[in-house]
């Protein structure tokens, strides 16, 4: 069996510039036409912006993984968040996955599935028994991708993307 061409580990410092700019293309390329102007920018310079990103990394209840090629580029980012859950989270010991995004050109390569592989690995020696997330309710792709890796449905939220309000479903799945 040949290995796969890139490995996943912990986010570093460093990183944030290269994950700021995966996230925030990948959001740009596949959700921009939803929002206006203003409110892109807003998020693009707020927290998808280097420093936030940098921030988020060195956040102790925060754990961000990369996926990246012999090359040093990034290809995907697993960013998990530990605290409070919704409401209408019913398994235990929940862990947040805030944000699961993969470069574009690499879609449908396996890199989401192992990302997520890693988050399960993770998120199990520490203690955690599932994994919650929130997913835009217009993501037909997102959704059809955590359906297909056993999330189901559980409730809803709203989420912000500069002044916008939007409709998130809310997924979970025991690990
Ligand atoms: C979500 C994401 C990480 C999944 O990675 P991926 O490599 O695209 O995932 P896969 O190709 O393994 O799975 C996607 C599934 O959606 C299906 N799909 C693609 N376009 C679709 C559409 N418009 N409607 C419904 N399903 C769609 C694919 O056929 C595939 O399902 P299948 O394996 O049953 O055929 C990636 O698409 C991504 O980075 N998207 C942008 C960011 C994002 O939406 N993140 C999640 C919300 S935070």
């Amino acid at each position: 069996m040949t290995s796969p061409p890139f490995s996943i580990r912990p986010a570093k410092a460093e990183d944030a510039a290269q994950v700021s700019h995966l996230i925030g293309s990948t959001w740009s390329k596949f959700f921009a036409y939803s929002v206006s102007e203003t409110d892109l920018e807003e998020y693009l310079s707020g927290p998808l912006s280097a420093p936030r990103i940098q921030a988020d990394i060195l956040d102790p209840s925060m754990r961000v993984l990369v996926a990246v090629e012999s090359s040093g580029n990034i290809v995907g980012v697993a960013h998990l968040v530990i605290g409070q859950a919704p409401t209408c989270i019913t398994l235990p010991k929940p862990i947040g996955l805030r944000r699961l995004y993969v470069d574009s050109t690499h879609h449908g390569s396996g890199v989401a599935g192992a990302l997520v592989q890693a988050v399960d690995t993770l998120s199990k020696k520490e203690g955690f028994e599932s994994v919650w997330l929130g997913a835009w309710d217009q993501n037909a792709r997102g959704l059809r991708f955590y359906e297909k890796m056993g999330w189901k449905v559980v409730g809803e939220t709203t989420f912000m993307v500069g002044k916008s309000v939007r409709r998130d479903f809310v997924l979970e799945r025991s690990i």
